[in-house]
């Protein structure tokens, strides 16, 4: 059901892992399956330097995390909070439709993960 490139980032995932410490974590999760979704990100002068996640949750998910931290590396936190699902689904050339919604979840995660940042520096 999925793609070559969305099997690729499932199978060989970026980005895997806790950033101990991490300027900002975002944590959320998946009403509808209950998957969790955990990024955390390493902030330098306002741009993200690093993200690593950490996804319970379905195949779909962890390569749209994969691809979202793969994405978000290298951004001012402006930019980042600006990319949204489809872009990342987009990179991926593609999701099943029922399989949309597990891609809401990175772009959530990093907006926390900033937000979460932005509280800690007033
Ligand atoms: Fe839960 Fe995909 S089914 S995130």
């Amino acid at each position: 059901m999925y793609n070559e490139k969305v099997r690729e980032a499932f199978a060989n995932p970026k980005n895997v892992g806790f950033i101990e410490d991490a300027d900002g974590v975002g944590k959320v999760g998946n009403p509808t399956c209950g998957d969790i979704m955990e990024i955390s990100l390493k902030i330098k002068d306002n741009v993200i330097v690093d993200a690593k996640f950490r996804t319970f949750g379905c195949a779909a998910a962890i390569a749209t995390s994969s691809t979202a931290t793969e994405m978000v590396k290298g951004m001012t936190i402006d930019e980042a909070l600006k990319l949204t699902n489809s872009q990342v689904v987009e990179k991926l050339e593609g999701l099943p439709p029922q399989k949309i919604h597990c891609s809401v979840l990175a772009e959530e995660a990093i907006k926390e993960a900033i937000k979460d940042y932005q509280s800690k520096n007033k």
